[in-house]
């Protein structure tokens, strides 16, 4: 009897991301290239070791860190990040990457007495799985027009019929897998459409210092947001900016809760005490050496810069060399943002079998994995797959 359970349970299929990422690692081609998962890498394809972390020493403490977290971590990330926002007027809780930052935003929404959350369409694959279990139902809002890879016309009219008290989730900046952002008067639109159907924000910052020229450019969604006085679930990531994947660190930050930070503290501190019991120790004594030391803040900034201003080169130099081959549908990727673009267009397993190249089955694309050394490889695999 209780072996048909096991037999019956459901099957589900391997995450796309990381499917892509197996198969690449197992591809013995020494030419293959890898434009899926979404990690920045050097000229030769490793990770991106920033140079400024280089004499970072890693703490041997191993003792317990709090539940929600190293308070000083949760202090120097509200001064770098969120200078706008008063002492007192954040609640953090330190998570294992972003993701379990989404996790604990749906647990906590949930609490909250919320049933269902609004995503863009389309969005990371991980946000429907995410949501879902945690218990809410997701619906998806036309966010992206492919035809013209750009926003959609029907974006905004999508956000004012929502109902009141609705839960609205946006990337704060490089949409993934989009790579296409709302523009200022965009962003307006929809605080001002927030204000009336008083909207509560789930926000994803996953690239934040990779795209615009600055933190504060690209704190700039949260920001208006906070100003607006709408409440804010904040999920922050430290895996590409700071290069730190595997070991997982990021933050979830609570703002406009109204009176009830204590409270929101004390839900916060039980989810993750019920679920990974508290905060890990080894990325968050060295994400807080950076963000607390005036001088390595300062050139790891630089070095974001830096990256950014690569990807931006790259897209253009890709988009550019697309076009000269007459693709067209390339001609929008030098005018999007971040890591990634998508390019449903791409014969993604051809491009796989017959010239190791990795993107996963939507075809979104990661820049950072196209280098002046691949770059016509590239294209030329693209020209020739779509013959
Ligand atoms: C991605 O979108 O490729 C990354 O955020 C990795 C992941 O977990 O999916």
């Amino acid at each position: 009897m209780s072996l048909e359970r096991f037999q019956k349970l459901e099957d589900y299929p391997e995450d796309p991301i990381f499917s892509v990422y197996r198969k690449f690692e197992e591809d013995e081609r020494k030419e293959k290239v890898n434009l899926g998962i979404g990690v920045i890498t050097n000229e030769e394809g490793e990770l991106y070791a920033f140079k400024c972390f280089e004499n970072l020493l890693l703490n041997k403490n191993n003792s317990y860190l709090p539940i929600s977290g190293d308070n000083d971590l949760k202090k120097h990330f509200a001064k770098v990040f969120l200078p706008f926002v008063p002492a007192g007027q954040v609640v953090s809780v330190q998570t294992v990457g972003g993701t379990y930052a989404n996790y604990l935003s749906a647990k906590l929404l949930k609490k909250l007495g919320f049933g269902k959350i609004y995503f863009p369409k389309p969005t990371w694959s991980n946000h429907l799985s995410l949501f879902k279990e945690g218990g809410l139902a997701v619906e998806q809002l036309e966010y992206y027009d492919d035809d013209v890879k750009k926003i959609s016309e029907n974006f905004l009219l999508e956000v004012k019929n929502l109902p009141e008290n609705s839960i609205l989730a946006l990337d704060v900046c490089g949409h993934n897998p989009t790579g296409v952002d709302l523009n200022s008067a965009e962003l307006e639109e929809v605080i001002k459409i927030g204000k009336e159907k008083k909207l509560v924000y789930f926000l994803d910052a996953a690239y934040v210092g990779l795209v615009g020229e600055s933190i504060e450019d690209d704190m700039t969604m949260v920001k208006k947001i906070y100003e607006s006085g709408n409440p804010i679930l904040l999920s922050f990531s430290f895996s590409k900016n700071m290069s730190l994947y595997g070991h997982r660190l990021g933050i979830l930050s609570v703002m406009n809760f109204g009176g009830a930070g204590e409270r929101i503290k004390s839900n916060l501190d039980y989810l993750v005490r019920s679920s990974i019991s508290s905060a890990s120790r080894f990325a968050s004594d060295f994400v807080c050496q950076v963000l607390s030391d005036e001088k390595i803040l300062n050139l790891w900034q630089e070095e974001l810069l830096r990256i950014r201003n690569y990807l931006l080169k790259m897209r253009k130099e890709f988009s550019q060399k697309l076009q000269a081959q007459g693709i067209d549908w390339g001609r929008e990727v030098q005018n999007q943002n971040g890591l990634f673009s998508l390019l449903p267009e791409l014969k993604t397993e051809e491009l796989q079998k017959n010239f190791g190249i990795y993107i996963p089955p939507n075809g979104r694309v990661n820049v950072s994995g196209l280098k002046e050394s691949n770059l016509d490889v590239v294209v030329k695999a693209i020209v020739e797959s779509s013959l």
